[in-house]
């Protein structure tokens, strides 16, 4: 990291720009303007005396200047000042991570425009809604913008794990950045779950209702045990969220607390975590390969021009050498790096710019839905989750405790762990780490659309287990349903993938690819097929009239 902080040096400078921030002070004559004279004078140059004082250097028209652009600025100081070509290319990382801040800074931004106007209260909640839908002006636009960012933000979030996922961006020394990445992942669904009940209409009230019933659900193994009387975590965790049986003004203080506050706090704080270890962990995942070439490039042709780095292998960065060790960064040569500013800077501020106008677009053209007011007398039918959580309402379909917090739970710590299961370090930074990952994601995803299809359509046509024997225990079903087969034949297909390639890499790929399909069939399957009482329609144009 260059750590050059001086100022330009006047030769550096191009001509004819302003070197530095002071203005040149005019020479004292006798025909000094006085007091006055020199107010009028601020007054007139206060534009360019604001600029001077918040960009402290000219033009950034040389690599120096260009380095202190990024060093100096307080927002920016977070980025290297020198870049890798490869980051910069579109491919490594689609744009996914600057897009998802992008609308966690809408979303923050329209988020406190709206809280002006909500009341929090069950009585006030959606007329308070109602107001900024159709009084308060540009009211319905911020709604709009707030909705359609929280739905990109879950989509981006999701890619942009996928994608770290399959360059193996996870691998040391990038595990810890991997874990606060899950729980980026998992804050933001909550955040956006939180979010759901505020507009208090029958969609928030009967879909929250739902989720306080998944969460008490450990309650489906305490029953059977017969120890729900003395120990009772469902009962627990449902009381913790709700701060009481139903879904009430306690549960609307509680996410509108979560929503507005506590969530977002606990996301910039990571987020910030997040970004400084992608620093700390020597910029984007690439690929050693990469890392040898620029190596080698950088010893045979000194003459490039660019300032070239240690090539000792001993040398150390880490405390600015004062400790023995090493760090990523150590032994990354500095030929084929760039100067963020604007190599890096133009690119994310036009990647911006249109997710901007995406979302902009969006809320013009779609507005946010507001149903009914809620009415805890008439259930909604089908009370459908966001369509984020739809793939885990088919699998509470089957069981609660399963579907709502078992297979979530396995899925999101399985996860987690995946750094530390995975240690191989070849091909870190490449799309599929290989020819054979690519065959293996490709054969996971054959099988994986074939099962859960398969599973779905046996239940629809079949039935499972209590259709057959209609007084079989409920404790059964918990553990034998279309979830829990699902699971346990994906965790040995893995497994049969990791013994057969030998290779912890491959058996990783084949797990996410297995999470993924999963998670996409099922979420369109819930969302276009399930209608009233959960039955399976082919189109919503077949739903029973009522
Ligand atoms: C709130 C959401 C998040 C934001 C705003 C965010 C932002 C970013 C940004 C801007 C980068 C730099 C490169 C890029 O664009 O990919 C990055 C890298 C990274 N992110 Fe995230 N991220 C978020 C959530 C996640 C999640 C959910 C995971 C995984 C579970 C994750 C794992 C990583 C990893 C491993 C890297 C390093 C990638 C590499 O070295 O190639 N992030 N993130």
């Amino acid at each position: 990291m260059s750590t050059e902080n001086q100022p330009a040096t006047p030769a550096e400078e191009s001509p004819g720009e302003s070197p530095s921030s002071e203005p040149t002070p005019a020479p004292e004559t006798d025909r000094s303007p006085g007091a006055w004279g020199q107010f009028v004078g601020n007054l007139r140059n206060s534009p360019r005396l604001f600029r001077d004082s918040v960009i402290r250097h000219g033009r950034p028209t040389s690599d120096r200047a260009a380095s202190q652009a990024v060093f100096g600025n307080f927002f920016l100081h977070i980025l290297p000042t020198r870049i890798h070509f490869r980051s910069l290319k579109f491919r490594t990382t689609l744009g996914l991570g600057v897009i998802t801040l992008v609308l966690f800074f809408l979303l923050t931004a329209t988020g406190i425009a709206l809280m002006v106007y909500y009341k929090p209260t069950t009585d006030q909640a959606y007329d308070s809604m109602k107001d900024i839908q159709y009084l308060v002006p540009t009211g319905r636009y911020m709604r709009n913008i707030h909705r359609w960012s929280a739905h990109g933000m879950v989509a981006c979030v999701l890619l942009h794990m996928a994608r770290a996922f399959y360059v193996g961006a996870y691998k040391p020394p990038r595990e810890l950045n991997w874990v606060i990445g899950m729980l980026l992942f998992v804050l933001t669904l909550a955040l956006s779950f939180t979010g759901y009940l505020l507009p208090w209409d029958q969609l928030a009230f009967w879909a929250v209702t739902i989720g306080s019933e998944i969460a008490q659900s450990p309650r489906e193994l305490t029953d059977v045990l017969g120890i729900t009387s003395w120990f009772d975590p469902g009962g627990a965790i449902k009381h913790l969220l709700l701060g009481s049986n139903h879904v009430g003004q306690e549960a609307l203080s509680r996410f509108y607390l979560l929503h507005v506050m506590v969530l977002p706090l606990i996301m910039t704080v990571l987020l910030a975590v997040h970004f400084w270890r992608i620093r700390k962990d020597g910029g984007l995942a690439a690929s050693s390969r990469e890392s040898q070439v620029s190596r080698e490039s950088s010893v045979q042709s000194p003459e490039s021009g660019l300032p070239q780095a240690s090539l000792d292998s001993s040398k150390t960065y880490g405390l600015m050498a004062v400790v023995r060790g090493r760090t990523p960064a150590v032994d990354r040569v500095m030929a084929d790096t760039v100067p963020t500013y604007p190599h890096a800077l133009f690119p994310i501020a036009a990647l911006s710019m249109v997710t901007l106008a995406v979302v902009l677009l969006l809320g013009h053209h779609y507005d946010a839905p507001l149903t009914e007011m809620a009415n805890p007398a008439v259930p909604e039918n089908p009370a459908k989750a966001p369509w984020y959580f739809l793939g885990l309402q088919e699998l509470v379909s089957y069981s609660a405790l399963m579907g709502g917090v078992v297979i979530p739970t396995i899925v999101v710590i399985g996860l987690m762990f995946v750094p530390y299961l995975d240690r191989e370090r070849e091909d870190v930074g490449v799309w599929f780490g290989n020819r054979q990952g690519r065959r293996v994601c490709v054969a996971t995803a054959i099988f994986a659309t074939w099962c859960v299809i398969a599973l779905l359509a046996f239940t629809i046509n079949v039935g499972w287990l209590r259709d057959w024997y209609p007084r079989i225990p409920q404790i059964v079903i918990t553990f034998v349903n279309p979830g829990t087969v699902l699971l346990a034949v994906f965790v040995a297909w893995s497994l049969g993938t990791l013994k057969r390639t030998n290779s912890t890499r491959m058996g990783a790929l084949a797990t996410f690819t297995c999470f993924l399909v999963a998670f996409v069939i099922l979420t369109y399957f819930a969302t276009v097929h399930r209608g009233p009482n959960w039955q399976f329609y082919w189109s919503q144009a077949d739903w029973p009239v009522h």
